[in-house]
C-alpha cells in the first residue's frame, strides 16, 4: 500500500512502517546485505527523538580517555558522520558497501526503522541496540522545525498541521510513532541484555543516571576513580546541546546527503510543544496516545 505525507510525497508501507521510495531500496539494501557483528552497538530513534545526542554521548563513552581534548572524534567532525544511518547512508545506494571506516570494535550504526525490521537484519546475531523515545509532541515540533530548516523556510503553521495529521495517521518516515516506540520497549522487556531503552527526558533531568546505565549496558562501566575524577560530568558537558552547537564542526559542515550540519542543535528542551500545538492538538494526540500505549506500561 501507498499513502501521501505531508509534503505531497508519496510513502509505501512496507513491514508496518512508511517509507519514501529511496529510503525502501535502502532498507532492503541493509536487511539483505548486512553483516552483523556481536561486539556491534545500534542506536536506534524515530526521528528527532534525540538520536544525534545519544550518537555523541556513545561516542564520549566508548572514546573516553583515548584521545587529547582536541583531537577528540567529537570536536573533529558531527555525530552523524562519526555514527552514520544504515538505511540513510550506508546502504543507500548498494547492498555491499564499502566498510573500510569500520575496521575496529566495536562499530556503531544507526537507524530509524522500528524493531522488527532491524532483527531481520540482524539475523539473530547478539548487537546491543540502543534505543531513544521522547514525548511525541516534541518530536512533531521538532520535526516541523527541521523540515522547515531542510527547505529553507520560516516554520509555518500550514506545515505544522498538515504534519500533524500525518503523524496522526502515522504516515511518516517509520511511523507510526507509537508502534515504533512500542516494538523497542517490549524487545527491551524481553531481552533487557541486548536492548536498552532510554527517555530523552530522563537524559534532561537525570543524565548522570541515564550515562551510567548507558555505560553499563555497553559494558564500559565507569570506574571508581573515573566516577571521583569528574569523568562522567565531562562527557556530559562535550555532549551537551551547548557545547555541540557551538563546536565550529557542527556549524559549517553539510553531510553527502546533503544535511547541514547545524539543523541538528536546536532548542533541545522537553515541553517546547507548548508553544505551537492548540489545545485541540494536545487533546487529539494524547487520546492517540493513551489508546496506543494504554496496557504496554509505558507511560509519558
Ligand atoms: P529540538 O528540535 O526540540 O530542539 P535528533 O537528534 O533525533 O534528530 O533530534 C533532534 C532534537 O534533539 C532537537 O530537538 C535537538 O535540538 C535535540 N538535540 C540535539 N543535540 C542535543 C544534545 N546534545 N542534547 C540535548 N538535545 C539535543
Amino acid at each position: 500500500p501507498s499513502d501521501i505525507d505531508f509534503v505531497g510525497r508519496e510513502l509505501f508501507k512496507y513491514q508496518e512502517s512508511w517509507y519514501g521510495n529511496k529510503m525502501l531500496q535502502a532498507i532492503l539494501n541493509f536487511q539483505r546485505g548486512f553483516e552483523p557483528q556481536d561486539t556491534d552497538i545500534i542506536i536506534a530513534s524515530f526521528p528527532k527523538a534525540g538520536t544525534t545526542w545519544l550518537k555523541a554521548l556513545t561516542v564520549a563513552l566508548l572514546e573516553r580517555s583515548k584521545h587529547s581534548s582536541d583531537a577528540h572524534p567529537l570536536r573533529l567532525d558531527n555525530p552523524h558522520n562519526l555514527v552514520p544511518f544504515f538505511e540513510l547512508d550506508l546502504y543507500a545506494k548498494s547492498s555491499k558497501p564499502d566498510m573500510t571506516n569500520f575496521s575496529s570494535t566495536p562499530r556503531v550504526f544507526a537507524t530509524h526503522v522500528p524493531l522488527h525490521t532491524l532483527q531481520e537484519a540482524l539475523k539473530n546475531s547478539s548487537c546491543k541496540i540502543v534505543y531513544v523515545w521522547r514525548n511525541v509532541k516534541d518530536v512533531l515540533v521538532s520535526y516541523w522545525h527541521f523540515k522547515s530548516a531542510l527547505m529553507k523556510v520560516e516554520a509555518e503553521r500550514s506545515l505544522l498541521e498538515s504534519m500533524f495529521e500525518s503523524f496522526c495517521r502515522g504516515v511518516s518516515y517509520g511511523g507510526p510513532f507509537w508502534e515504533h516506540v512500542l516494538s523497542y520497549w517490549r524487545g527491551s522487556l524481553e531481552d533487557s541484555k541486548n536492548v536498552l531503552f532510554l527517555k530523552y527526558e530522563d537524559l534532561k533531568t537525570e543524565p548522570r543516571v541515564q550515562l551510567k546505565r548507558l555505560a553499563e549496558f555497553l559494558d564500559c562501566p565507569f570506574t571508581v576513580e573515573e566516577e571521583q575524577n569528574g569523568s562522567v560530568e565531562e562527557i556530559l558537558e562535550l555532549c551537551s546541546l551547548r557545547n555541540l552547537k557551538n563546536l565550529e564542526i557542527n556549524k559549517i559542515g553539510i553531510m553527502s546527503r546533503g544535511v547541514d550540519h547545524k539543523n541538528f542543535f536546536r532548542k533541545g528542551e522537553v515541553g517546547d510543544w507548548k508553544n505551537y500545538l492548540t489545545p485541540e492538538m494536545e487533546k487529539r494526540i494524547d487520546m492517540i496516545t493513551e489508546d496506543k500505549f494504554g496496557g504496554s506500561g509505558l507511560k509519558f
